[in-house]
């Protein structure tokens, strides 16, 4: 496995992959690396020739610099674990390799059809500029057949279709295909996240009651004449109920549109919680 730090060597070793007539997966990733992302690093390992996985704190996608400085770095972890996977390259540059001056103070603009106006769009003005920004120039340099996004994060996932989506009319990313895939658990329910590691070994124990109320919130929307309204206003009742968690929205929306519906067929349940200053984010699929 190679690590590399420059566009200009990424871009060596892809159109040499290229040359030779290899697939590449691209797995993007912030770094921290658990076993949601290693589950992306085996796939993209098991479905192209070459896998390149990117770890990258993109600061663009940050609106707050307590939140950029806090979030976990440990380049030589994650190495590691990649290495042990299979993965073939590593991306790690710094801020000022992936961008110019200009590029990291100026805010890039996407159209995204309204889906980065709710939720965590809503919540965190900029964020999914930032993270279209990263996403397309790492697509630009690996050129990749297929790259792989967890479904944790649904609305960036539903976001970077819609990027494609709308990229590949003009040809821009070739035949792309974006994979999602599952939300990876712990045992008890909590869905792993590279924020997990600041909670302490009690924060730890109370966020399993966002997870274990979601799932509970399936059993209350199978209930006779159950409305999403109640079942939303339930779940926020039971979260904040317990000691040290607080919602910042919950919000059953389409699974396409990610607007608000009131069917919960092809729904979807998207979670921002507060456990102590750590944000945690979770979702479940009601049909
Ligand atoms: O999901 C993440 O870790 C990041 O948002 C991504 C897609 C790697 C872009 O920085």
């Amino acid at each position: 496995m190679q690590i590399i730090t420059t566009k200009e060597s990424l871009q060596q070793a892809v159109a040499a992959c290229k040359q030779a007539g290899q697939t590449i997966g691209l797995v993007p990733t912030m770094g921290a690396l658990h076993a949601g992302h290693a589950s992306l690093v085996h796939r993209a390992v098991a479905e192209n020739d070459i896998c390149i996985v990117s770890v990258f704190v993109n600061p663009t996608q940050f609106n707050n610099k307590e939140d950029l400085a806090k979030y976990p770095r440990n380049i030589e972890r994650d190495a590691e674990l990649l290495r042990g996977i299979g993965a073939h390259f590593v991306f790690a540059p710094t801020p000022e390799e992936m961008y110019t001056a200009e590029e990291m103070n100026s805010t890039f603009s996407f159209d995204f059809n309204g889906l980065d106006q709710v939720m965590e769009g809503k919540m965190r003005p900029g964020h999914f500029n930032g993270v279209v920004q990263v996403v397309s120039r790492l697509f630009y340099l690996t050129q990749p057949d297929k790259a792989y996004f967890g479904e944790k994060d649904y609305q960036q996932l539903a976001i970077i279709h819609h990027m494609v989506e709308r990229s590949s009319l003009a040809g821009t990313f070739g035949s792309l295909q974006i994979v999602g895939c599952p939300i990876v658990r712990e045992d008890s329910g909590l869905a792993l996240s590279s924020r997990n590691e600041r909670l302490s070994p009690a924060e730890k124990e109370t966020a399993l009651g966002i997870s274990r109320t979601l799932f509970e919130s399936l059993k209350w929307a199978k209930e006779a004449d159950a409305t999403v309204k109640e079942v939303e206003q339930r779940v926020v009742d039971a979260i904040n109920a317990i000691d040290g968690l607080e919602v910042e929205y919950y919000e059953i929306v389409d699974q396409s549109t990610l607007l608000p519906t009131d069917t919960f067929s092809h729904a979807i349940g998207c979670v921002t919680v507060y456990c102590g200053p750590v944000r945690l984010i979770d979702n479940i699929k009601y049909a």
